[in-house]
């Protein structure tokens, strides 16, 4: 239990938070599995899935049993010495991604950030192409390869030399790409610009068009990364292989850590070109390895391939007078409103289901990978009924 009361959170985090945040009258104070507490006791399945960062489900045990005994042992050990968990966590997470090296940070836009400059600094180039409506991240250089005004506009003038072109189109890829390109940045699944799946073809072509003319095919994985779309990462469905891949979010089975891995095409990289002082951190470093290790033992991506390919088809018989589209990969599943979304989201937080949005009109679920198939029929029910309830334009 908090030792403050559910007034004083609410008070102070209004108070002396940033204020950048819509937020929900909710405050959490528990996880488990796939299921959150508030502090009333009320138990809430979790759709949102800590934006991504929560496929292992909440304190799964062998994370938590990781960072309590790293917490003992060594907190802090920046990357001018050897540690021991860092090396074992590179070891896995090389072999894993099929890429030689890593570059280990703090969230998905430092990997986005660390892609785009590697990107520069391998080919000498300055030109990046990314895709529309794709998200990278909110720092310079990854809101520079984020498509949305909304998140551009207030910071302009951004990093010069990006481009954005039509996703899922290789002529307009065919058009951008050229010998000045240092990069093109592309997801497997947009997530935040609608969970909206590329065609195998498309990354395939893209990836080819990157290597004839000299340019870096960054993959970002931040959010499809760790078996949410059904394999480890999600550009394995297509058999890509990506010189740059920006991962974080569910890396560490929850707690903040970021990584880029590096693939043969990059070379070497001359020191002190790039750093971080907690990039590598042991605390860190020793939750992944545990959280890899449960992916990998529990056999979660195909539990994601299989509930996700459940899920898409029970979604299916959703009334189809309030849904445009349902769509996704994996646990990545997005229901395409002919309505906004919001007023659905608050009715399936009063059912007991938490879920996100995609844009406006996207009603966008990330469940933890370890829910159960009854945890999800429940969620969908309430899916059903709150769409069944919604007046036809919201
Ligand atoms: C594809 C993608 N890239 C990058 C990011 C940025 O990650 P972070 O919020 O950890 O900086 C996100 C976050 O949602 C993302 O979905």
């Amino acid at each position: 239990m908090t030792d403050i009361t559910r007034q004083d959170t609410r008070q102070l985090e209004d108070a002396h938070a940033s204020g950048v945040y819509v937020k929900r009258p909710l405050t959490i104070v528990r996880g488990e599995g796939a299921l959150l507490f508030d502090d009333a006791g009320n138990q809430y399945i979790d759709l949102v899935g800590g934006q991504g960062s929560a496929n292992l489900g909440h304190c799964h045990p062998a994370v938590v049993a990781a960072i309590r005994e790293q917490a003992g042992t060594l907190l802090n050990c920046t990357e001018i010495f050897y540690n021991d968990k860092r090396a074992l966590l590179l070891d896995k997470l090389t072999a894993l991604a099929g890429m030689p090296r890593a570059f280990l940070c703090n969230s998905g836009a430092e990997a986005v950030e660390t892609a785009l400059k590697f990107a520069r600094l391998a080919t000498g180039r300055k030109e990046i192409v990314a895709t529309m409506p794709g998200f990278h991240g909110r720092t310079m250089g990854a809101l520079s390869a984020t498509w949305d005004p909304k998140y551009r506009e207030p910071f302009e003038p951004l990093v010069p030399a990006y481009r954005h072109i039509a996703y899922n189109d290789l002529a307009a890829a065919d058009a951008a790409i050229t010998d000045q390109t240092a990069a093109v940045i592309v997801e497997v699944v947009q997530g935040e610009g609608g969970v909206r799946p590329a065609d195998g073809d498309y990354l395939r072509g893209l990836q080819a068009l990157c290597n004839a003319r000299g340019a870096m095919f960054v993959v970002d994985e931040v959010q499809t990364g760790f078996g949410r779309t059904g394999k480890f990462f999600a550009h394995q469905h297509y058999s890509l292989t990506p010189d740059l891949m920006p991962v974080a979010k569910s890396i560490a089975g929850g707690i903040p850590m970021g990584a880029c891995l590096i693939g043969e095409r990059i070379g070497t990289l001359p020191p002190m070109t790039h750093g971080a002082t907690f990039g590598g951190n042991p605390l860190a470093c020793a939750a992944a390895i545990a959280a890899i290790d449960a992916l990998v033992n529990e056999d979660l991506p195909a539990r994601a391939a299989a509930l996700g390919g459940w899920l898409l088809e029970r979604l299916a018989d959703l009334p189809t007078d309030k849904v445009r589209e349902v769509r996704g990969l994996g646990l990545m599943v997005g229901i395409e409103l002919r309505s906004k979304v919001s007023p659905v989201l608050r009715a399936l937080q009063d059912r007991g289901v938490l879920a996100l949005p995609a844009g406006l009109t996207v009603l966008r679920l990330l469940p933890p990978l370890v829910i159960s198939q009854a945890q999800l029929e429940t969620a969908a029910q309430a899916i059903e009924a709150v769409l069944a309830e919604i007046p036809e334009t919201v």
